[in-house]
């Protein structure tokens, strides 16, 4: 029936427009299943122009449970949606049950008033399919709205789906109308890219989904009637954070070009023919983000999909830009014209992320990339759905076992409750559940946020929080105890920093920003100025402060001192002249490194960590390695930075340690990532990462590329595998390292980057094969080039394996020779350069 309307309105399209082929074929999508049922109501229903039976009278529709616990309301007077005018009331737990033709994703779409003279207001119950909880413990009065609308795509695996409605103790459960509809398969995938921690996620088939936000950038509202999946496109403007100032730009829907595998199931011409777009009055500097703030559970992961169509350029290759999600990057250097290579064709690419640390909001941002001279940014459209727990719930700890095997209205209910709720707590605790922390402490948050009725009330309530509430924590560390170096005054700090001028800014970062000083005896330092209102900048600031206290070493980064003045938080460090190595990489002008000094500052960086992993009483494991925290200083010695998420390893009564899984894109051990074992196995493996950047030359991870280069492990390691890395290999090398210095090295990144930990070698091995590289590299340049050697040679870094020799100042062991060699150190240069573009 839907179908047909469907193909009908696509022949007009073709009659009238001319519009050609691609359309035709994707459009031929028609339900297997599609269930529309008005519950509780004696006729049919019309509603954006589709047809709702009534539960009584649709055959391939069930009870399970007796209609005798049912009854049937209706409502004369005028309710919000015509689907809201009759409901049906269940007074114990009862299931529809529908016939499924065709297995896979199903929309599940659930319709929700409380009609006057039956208390729904104050009803409270929970809604469950066989697998999953889709809603729980929901009630009117806890919730702010007048009426409720949850759409959830679910996997159904056999040939019914029941959808279970239980009554909290006491109350009734009710349903004013119900969706089942058959989605195409390819919509939703199984797999996303994983942004903080970084990787692929897998498994997507297996979890339910929950639409919380679908916006169509810059245009209006797209109802029902115009997707052909029955979708609904709010308007994105009040979610825009209020600091930027987006344009609307249009076309003709009818100028959208629908090519490769995107149709119009994935989204309708409607919202790619629309965005929001910096404008180029806007971005003078290119200087701001354009910014969407969304209110969503901390306790749950979202499927995030993010819509282009280049509706803006003239020309191809002319708009370059950035997307973030919270502030980490997930599309670098986007250029949507390279995907076609001609403009106005619809892309979109799927990542998973949480909300941002310590917040109840996830951000979603597109900025001017700034490599580049272009400075606009758009945005089409925006999906965010909330993924299934481990609970296989949308709502809570409860799984759908568990709360069907109540008998509800009995006294025991709240304790069975209680106890699966514990069970589980302690699944938790064992390390099961990826949400271990911050489920728990949502226990006892409101359900999730209604979708249509209510966007303004929470998005205001948010913001005020994240603006007033944190301010002024800083001064919650307590500094008096460490042995931190020099004491910086406010003053100082600012007369270093020329009062934090915009133009000495070196990076910015989660915790905040990183200025170019120069301190009264002349010395060149780098400021890092924590933010006070980032509570996860604090923790890694403290992080820092601790650990680099304790630790000196030639390839670490050192601190010279601190000031905690009027409640900042500052730290100075050494200024490292030649900044992060990935800026001799990629990305920059900088001349290409020759392999000799790569292998070198390598070899530095190799040192640096495995000091950290056996230098110290307890291991420390660094957590965030990546080309952007392995500094270079004036003679291009490598020194590890950034210790803002390290972590001490394994110690005696514990074999791993568990944690929230924090990290870098691209550079995350997968290991780590699936089962939250961090041990400095998961350091080698990024350290691994990094060796294929210094030979490839291009970042971990760049998901503009085909799918199989997107990850630089996964795509050198093919090549690896069959001794062919010089096939990727940087350009500016080719003919110019020792063959047998590159499969050494070749070799020892492919053992880093071992699928399990145990078989990755130790960091002290890394080292060890490296520096036979580079003698293997050296031997033969000796041979064939005797004089080449100058240039390329670092002075100082000694050959010997282990070097230790440089002191641990552990608490308030400071020595005086120590000082005198850090003093030695501090006329050296040194930049905290944080990757400027976020982690
Ligand atoms: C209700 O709608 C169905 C399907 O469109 C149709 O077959 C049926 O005749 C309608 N019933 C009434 C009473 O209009
Ligand atoms: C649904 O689940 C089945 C079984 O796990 C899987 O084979 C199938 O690919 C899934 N379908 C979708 C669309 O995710
Ligand atoms: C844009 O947002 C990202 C992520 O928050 C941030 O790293 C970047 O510095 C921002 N860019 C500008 C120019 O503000």
């Amino acid at each position: 029936m839907d179908g047909k309307r469907w193909r009908r309105s696509v022949v007009v399209a073709l009659i009238v427009l001319g519009f050609i082929s691609s359309f035709v074929s994707h459009a031929a999508f028609t339900p297997a299943d599609n269930y529309l049922i008005a519950c509780g109501s004696p006729h049919n229903v019309t509603f954006l122009g589709q047809t709702y039976i009534p539960d009584s009278i649709q055959p391939s529709v069930s009870f399970k449970s007796q209609l005798g616990n049912s009854f049937s309301a209706t409502s004369n007077s005028s309710t919000p949606l015509a689907v809201h005018h009759s409901a049906r009331i269940f007074t114990s737990t009862t299931s529809y049950r529908f016939d499924i033709k065709q297995q896979g994703r199903h929309w599940v779409r659930l319709h929700l008033y409380p009609l006057p003279r039956h208390n729904l207001t104050s009803a409270s119950f929970t809604v469950v399919t066989e697998d999953f909880v889709l809603l729980h413990n929901f009630s009117f009065s806890s919730n702010n709205g007048s009426y409720l609308f949850k759409e959830y795509a679910v996997n159904v695996t056999a040939n019914s789906l029941s959808v279970t409605f239980i009554p909290g103790n006491g109350s009734v459960a009710f349903i004013n109308a119900i969706e089942v509809v058959s989605v195409p398969d390819f919509l939703i995938p199984d797999q996303a890219v994983s942004v903080s921690p970084t990787g692929h996620f897998n498994g997507i088939s297996l979890l339910a989904l929950e639409t919380v936000y679908r916006l169509n950038m810059g245009g209006p509202l797209v109802t029902a009637q115009n997707d052909t999946l029955g979708r609904t496109w709010e308007n994105d403007i009040v979610y825009l954070h209020v600091n930027s100032s987006a344009e609307n730009v249009s076309v003709d829907p009818m100028n959208i070009k629908y090519m490769n595998n995107v149709s119009p199931e994935i989204a309708p011409n409607y919202v790619y023919a629309t965005a929001e777009n910096m404008g180029e009055a806007n971005v003078v500097n290119g200087n701001f983000n354009m910014t969407w703030v969304f209110p969503v559970d901390p306790s749950f992961l979202y499927f995030i999909r993010v819509h282009f169509c280049d509706i803006v350029s003239k020309s191809l290759n002319s708009l370059i830009f950035n997307v973030y999600i919270n502030t980490d990057i997930a599309l670098g250097s986007l250029d949507l014209s390279n995907q076609a290579g001609i403009l106005d064709v619809p892309v979109y690419w799927d990542f998973v992320a949480r909300a941002s640390a310590d917040s109840n909001t996830l951000t979603v941002s597109v900025g001017p990339d700034t490599t580049t001279d272009d400075s606009n940014a758009i945005l089409n459209g925006l999906e965010i759905m909330k993924l299934s727990n481990d609970a296989r719930s949308l709502g809570g700890l409860s799984s759908v076992d568990a709360l069907l095997v109540l008998p509800p209205k009995k006294q025991k209910t709240a304790i069975i409750i209680g106890c699966a709720t514990g069970a589980f707590g302690v699944l938790l605790f064992i390390g099961l559940c990826y949400f271990c922390v911050v489920a728990r402490r949502s226990k006892d948050a409101p359900p999730g946020i209604p979708w249509l009725p209510l966007p303004l009330y929470s998005l205001t309530v948010t913001k005020m929080s994240t603006t007033s509430q944190k301010s002024g924590t800083a001064s919650g560390i307590s500094l008096a105890s460490a042995n931190l170096g020099r004491f910086f005054t406010f003053q100082e700090i600012m007369d270093a920093t020329n009062k934090f001028d915009e133009s000495l800014l070196l990076g910015v970062g989660g915790f905040g920003r990183v200025y170019k000083g120069t301190v009264e005896d002349g010395t060149r330092v780098a400021v890092k100025r924590g933010n006070p209102r980032s509570e996860q900048g604090l923790a890694e600031f403290r992080t820092e402060i601790e650990m680099l206290s304790k630790l000196r070493h030639r390839h670490l980064v050192s601190l010279i001192g601190y000031c905690d003045e009027r409640s900042e938080m500052i730290l100075v460090y050494e200024y490292m002249a030649n900044g992060p190595l990935r800026s001799h990489l990629y990305g920059t002008e900088l001349p290409p490194l020759p392999w000799k000094q790569r292998l070198e500052i390598c070899i530095g960086a190799a040192r640096g960590l495995h000091y950290l992993h056996t230098g110290a009483a307890q291991s420390i494991i660094h957590r965030d390695v990546k080309t952007t925290n392995i500094l270079l200083d004036e003679n291009f010695v490598a020194k590890v930075a950034d210790f803002g998420l390290s972590k001490t390893g394994p110690s005696l009564d514990q074999t791993h340690v568990s944690t929230a899984v924090k990290g870098s894109f691209g550079y995350l051990d997968p290991e780590y990532f699936r089962r939250q074992q961090l041990t400095e196995k998961s350091d080698v493996y990024s350290f691994g990462v990094v060796l294929m950047e210094v030979l490839c030359t291009r970042p971990a991870l760049n998901p503009v590329l085909p799918r199989e280069q997107v990850n630089i492990a996964e795509w050198a390691m093919m090549w690896q595998k069959k001794a062919m890395l010089d096939q990727i290999m940087d350009k500016n090398l080719v003919g110019k390292v020792n063959p047998a210095s590159l499969k050494k090295f070749g070799e020892t990144a492919e053992k880093c980057l071992a699928e399990h930990g145990v078989d990755r070698p130790s960091m002290g091995d890394v080292l060890w094969n490296l520096e036979y590289a580079l003698q293997l590299e050296e031997t033969s340049s000796a041979l064939l080039e005797p004089d080449d050697n100058s240039t390329n040679h670092i002075p100082g870094i000694p050959l010997t394996p282990f070097d230790n020799s440089v002191s641990m100042i552990d608490g308030g062991a400071h020595s005086a020779t120590d000082d005198d060699g850090e003093d030695a150190a501090t006329s050296a240069v040194f930049s905290q350069l944080v990757n400027p573009r976020g982690r």
